[in-house]
């Protein structure tokens, strides 16, 4: 009894240093774009075969000018908007619906502690910091750090 009196305490104080600390770009929204965006919305390259692929929807998502610069849609992420930002609209939809981003079966749906942390980081101003971008390989390795 008293130790599951002391873990629950133990938790609750982790949850509360957790949440007192506002999401940081590189740490907790950077990683989740590398991985469940970029594979679609990076800068144009070419492919083995020497095909062009170009950024879906016309958003770059692999820069901060890319991320500045939005998509066909227009802007992607407006400061301290989330409802206005497409960057965020198009992650918290129905996973059924035909706009919901990652599409069904191409990446995992964001988590629930990544869709806190863009949150988060839209409401700060959006500012992507020290960032000059993500590049990849032709295999679509992430290069560098
Ligand atoms: C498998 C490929 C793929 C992945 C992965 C992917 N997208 Fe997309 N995305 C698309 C396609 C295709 C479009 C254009 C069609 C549309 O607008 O739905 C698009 C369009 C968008 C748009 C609208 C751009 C505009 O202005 O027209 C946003 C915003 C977006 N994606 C965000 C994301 C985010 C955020 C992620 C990661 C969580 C992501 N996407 C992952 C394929 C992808």
């Amino acid at each position: 009894m008293k130790t599951a009196l002391k873990i629950t305490a133990l938790a609750g104080s982790l949850a509360l240093a957790l949440s007192a600390k506002a999401a940081d770009f590189k740490k907790d929204v950077l990683p989740m774009l590398e991985k469940k965006c970029m594979s679609c919305h990076r800068t144009p390259y070419k492919t083995a075969s020497g095909r062009t692929k170009r950024p879906k929807g016309k958003l770059d998502l692999s820069t901060p000018a890319g991320i500045k610069a939005g998509g066909s849609e227009g802007a992607a992420v407006v400061a301290k908007d989330t409802s206005m930002s497409l960057l965020y609209t198009r992650v918290t939809l129905d996973k059924f619906d035909d706009e919901f981003m990652p599409p069904e079966g191409k990446a995992d749906p964001l988590t629930e502690a990544e869709l806190k942390a863009l949150k988060e980081w839209i409401e700060n101003g959006a500012e992507t910091g020290e960032w000059k971008g993500t590049k990849f390989d032709n295999d679509g390795k992430k290069v560098g750090s």
